[in-house]
């Protein structure tokens, strides 16, 4: 499903193999900018790359350093510290699970540096989305005897968005998971992108759609449960 924006992808996690080369498809706008793109995962080695990158736009979403849903009660920033203090409290928060082996996401590299993160990780890493009022109404099937994965938050460098940034995030992130075993993967997107950029952190219907997920249910007004096996 590559649309010939990017000119090449590797991926340096594991074996620093080189991926598939993406297939041109004809088309009749004007080529947007070409760029050369590395996926690492994150870990120890990569997270000095993480912190740049969100330090960059103090720690995202209100210094949030995507912890929000590593908690099941979501909380954003700390109760009872002062604003710096709570968003440094979760920059350390992130940094000891990632230490740990307990948060899991893609970076997406360009010029040696870090532009594009998309968090996922098994259902128990990601406990906040149990505890929304939308999600746990829901009738759900249950997971069969299968792994249960999310993908909870994509963010993208401001000077590198409208790129395709992110749906190379989310590409690397399925890779990651099917290396990992595969399993259900649940997905949340934004079914309306009037809110913008800062509205669409679980990315949008049809980045999802583009990698074979299928809706499953309603989440409110504004955003859908999307799923997709991987074998
Ligand atoms: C949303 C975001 C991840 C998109 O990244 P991107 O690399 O620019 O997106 P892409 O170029 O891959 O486009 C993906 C989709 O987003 C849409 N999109 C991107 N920017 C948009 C904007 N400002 N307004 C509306 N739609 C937008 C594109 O139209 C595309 O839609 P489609 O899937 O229907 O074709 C990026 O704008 C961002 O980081 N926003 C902040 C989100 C945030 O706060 N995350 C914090 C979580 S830790």
């Amino acid at each position: 499903m590559w649309d010939g924006r990017f000119s090449e992808i590797t991926k340096s996690r594991r074996s620093s193999k080189q991926r598939g080369n993406p297939t041109t498809k004809t088309t009749t706008k004007p080529e947007p900018e070409r760029l050369h793109y590395t996926i690492k995962e994150l870990d120890s080695k990569t997270w000095p790359d993480f912190e740049k990158f969100f330090a960059k736009h103090n720690g995202v979403q209100g210094g949030c350093w995507c912890t929000f849903y590593h908690h099941p009660e979501g909380r954003l920033l700390k109760e009872g510290l002062e604003r710096k203090d709570a968003i440094a409290f979760n920059r350390k928060e992130k940094k000891t699970l990632v230490t740990k082996g307990r948060s899991h996401g893609i970076l997406v590299y360009t010029g040696g540096q870090a532009v594009g993160w998309c968090q996922y990780g098994p259902k128990e890493e990601l406990p906040r989305i149990d505890s929304g009022r939308n999600y746990s109404n829901l009738d759900l099937p249950g997971e069969r005897g299968r792994k249960l994965w999310r993908l909870t938050c994509f963010f993208v460098d401001r000077d590198f968005r409208k790129k395709g940034v992110a749906g190379v995030a989310l590409k690397a992130a399925l890779d990651s998971i099917r290396e990992q075993g595969g399993g259900i993967v649940e997905a949340y997107p934004s079914t309306s992108k009037d809110g913008g950029t800062w509205s669409l952190w679980f990315g949008t219907v049809a980045m999802f759609e583009r990698e074979g997920f299928k809706a499953q249910a309603k989440l409110g007004e504004k955003h859908l449960l999307m799923c997709k096996t991987l074998a």
